[in-house]
Parts: structure tokens; C-alpha cells; sequence
């Protein structure tokens, strides 16, 4: 019995451990940021600042910048011009999901 509340603390301290090093891991720059330098968003957006009042909602935020991927052929894959915008989300938009 004694036993038993030994291993479910340390099985607590493990998973409180891992959900600290979880949240340590999102102190990481965003993926979405490799994706923006790798697409070179930048050449156009850094004299062209990302604008909050040009897009409504996020829907139309990851819409836009599907558009954008389009027009650069980056090639990125739905899922990472979602994580592009999630990143851009973060940063600049604030949108509700
Ligand atoms: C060749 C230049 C160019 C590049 C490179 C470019 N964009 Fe754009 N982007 C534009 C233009 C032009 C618009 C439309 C601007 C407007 O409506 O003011 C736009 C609009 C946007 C908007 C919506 C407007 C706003 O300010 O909210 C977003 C978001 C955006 N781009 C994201 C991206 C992302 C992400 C990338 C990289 C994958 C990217 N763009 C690469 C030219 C570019």
C-alpha cells in the first residue's frame, strides 16, 4: 500500500517534470519563424509591415498568407503555412482561434 503512494508520486514528479521541459520547449522560437526566414517573407514584409487592420479574422490571416505562399511558390504545405500563421498570430494579430 505504502508502495503504491511511493510510485504514484514519483510517476506525479515525472509528469510535472515533463510538463515543465514541455513548457521550456515552447520558450523556443516558434517553428513558424524558420518558415518566415525560409520563405524570405521578410523581403517583402519588412518594408511592408504585417498589418493587423488588413485581415479580419484568422481564417483570413491564414488566407492571406496562403495567398502569399502562392504568389511565392515556396511550396509550403497547408499545415506549415498554418504554423507560419499561428507564428504570425502570436506576434502581430492576436486573433481568437
Ligand atoms: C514579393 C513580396 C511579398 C512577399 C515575399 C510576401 N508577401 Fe505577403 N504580401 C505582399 C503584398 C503585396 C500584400 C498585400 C499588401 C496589402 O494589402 O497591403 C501582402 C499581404 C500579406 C498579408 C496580409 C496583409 C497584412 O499586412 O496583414 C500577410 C499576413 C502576408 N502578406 C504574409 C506573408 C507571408 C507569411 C509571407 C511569406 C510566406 C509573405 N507574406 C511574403 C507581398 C509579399
Amino acid at each position: 500500500m505504502n508502495n503504491m503512494k511511493k510510485l504514484s508520486l514519483s510517476t506525479f514528479l515525472l509528469t510535472a517534470g515533463m510538463t515543465l521541459s514541455a513548457h521550456a520547449f515552447s520558450a523556443d522560437p516558434h517553428p513558424g519563424q524558420a518558415l518566415e526566414t525560409a520563405a524570405n517573407c521578410l523581403k517583402c514584409h519588412a518594408s511592408q509591415p504585417y498589418d493587423p487592420s488588413k485581415t479580419k479574422d484568422w481564417p483570413a490571416l491564414v488566407k492571406v498568407v496562403q495567398f502569399c505562399n502562392d504568389n511565392l511558390n515556396s511550396g509550403m504545405f497547408e499545415d506549415e503555412v498554418e504554423e507560419l500563421a499561428d507564428y504570425l498570430n502570436e506576434k502581430h494579430y492576436h486573433y481568437a482561434k
